[in-house]
């Protein structure tokens, strides 16, 4: 089996891609870790209590930071809603089980039990993960690897012209990470944005279980995707690195040197990666550069639709 750490900032496709984690053959949800990103810390903690019960997956929920390392917060609710998720699940009550335990000081300790053996997947800015790193760098070598959804090789931004949401609220604790040595899978813009799904895709769910929160999550989702992209799909970037990171077949992936920039007026948060080995570093970054969309979509609604 497959021993998995997810850490989230519970918006709408985070709260897609939780979904993914109950009832898959072989693999160990060891916890889920929380940090603050396209909502605030208390709202995302909320948020993933909500979706876990959803689901009936019991396992620990780790509180992280509330704000990014340096920056101040930055909060994306034209995408994800007040609430995060889109105003579903408003009526369920939230029981607070959030562990005393940081979610940083969770990391540290997790790996000593279990070296070298835990995928960590990371789907919101990279704090938590960062803040582990600067307690023990050493982290890095007990980890049997990181995906994270994160960036773009191919010069796109979803938040700037150049940078991805995640990269660019945290790109300091992205720096930390991506030069940490722990071996990296890098879930991008490149392939996320072509993981689409449709409505028909949400409508195909009726008469399962978790129909309703998903059509109820995803309407302003879909509403942005139109009115930002002109786009009647919505892109599934959380749960495609959820998916890679369990062991989904889905992507293919090319080793290079990748860095983010931190220091710039027009170009924070950028993920630059070295095409041409100009600056003769050793490749640092699996990065996902094609994505059988179809297979994954596939995938996910057959899963989620289940139950
Ligand atoms: C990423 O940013 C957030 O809005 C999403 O949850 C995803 O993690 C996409 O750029
Ligand atoms: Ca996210």
């Amino acid at each position: 089996t497959k021993k998995i750490i997810v850490d989230v900032d519970t918006g709408i496709d985070d709260a897609l891609g939780l979904l993914l984690l109950a009832h898959q053959p072989n693999v160990d949800v060891l916890g889920v870790s929380v940090v603050s990103g396209n909502i605030s810390l208390h709202k995302a903690i909320c948020n993933t209590h909500k979706v876990l019960d959803l689901i009936g997956l019991d396992v620990p929920i780790f509180a992280g930071a509330n704000q990014p390392l340096v920056r101040q917060a930055f909060f994306e609710h034209a995408v994800h809603g007040d609430d995060g998720i889109g105003g579903a699940l408003h009526d369920v009550p939230f029981i607070d089980r959030t562990e005393k335990e940081s979610a940083w000081d969770y990391l540290i300790r997790i790996t000593h039990d279990y070296p070298g053996e835990i995928t960590l997947v990371l789907t919101g800015p990279m704090t938590n993960f960062a803040l582990a790193l600067q307690q023990d760098p050493s982290i890095a070598h007990r980890l049997k690897e990181v995906v994270f959804m994160g960036g773009a090789v191919n010069g796109n931004g979803n938040v700037t012209p150049a940078a991805e949401f995640n990269m660019y609220v945290d790109p300091e604790a992205a720096k930390l990470v991506l030069h940490s040595g722990v071996p990296l899978t890098m879930i991008g813009l490149d392939v996320t944005e072509q993981a689409l799904m449709s409505k028909e895709d949400v409508e195909s769910l009726k008469g399962t279980s978790y129909y309703s929160f998903i059509r109820e999550a995803t309407a302003i989702y879909f509403n942005v995707s139109w009115e930002r992209n002109r786009l009647k799909e919505i892109a599934m970037h959380d749960p495609l690195a959820i998916a890679v990171a369990i062991g989904k077949p889905f992507v293919t992936t090319f080793p290079y040197y990748v860095d983010v920039e931190t220091n710039s007026t027009l170009c924070d948060g950028q993920t630059v990666c070295d095409y041409k080995n100009g600056l003769q570093r050793t490749p640092n970054v699996h990065v996902a550069k094609h994505v059988d969309a179809k297979a994954f979509i596939t995938d996910y609604i057959q899963h989620v639709g289940s139950r």
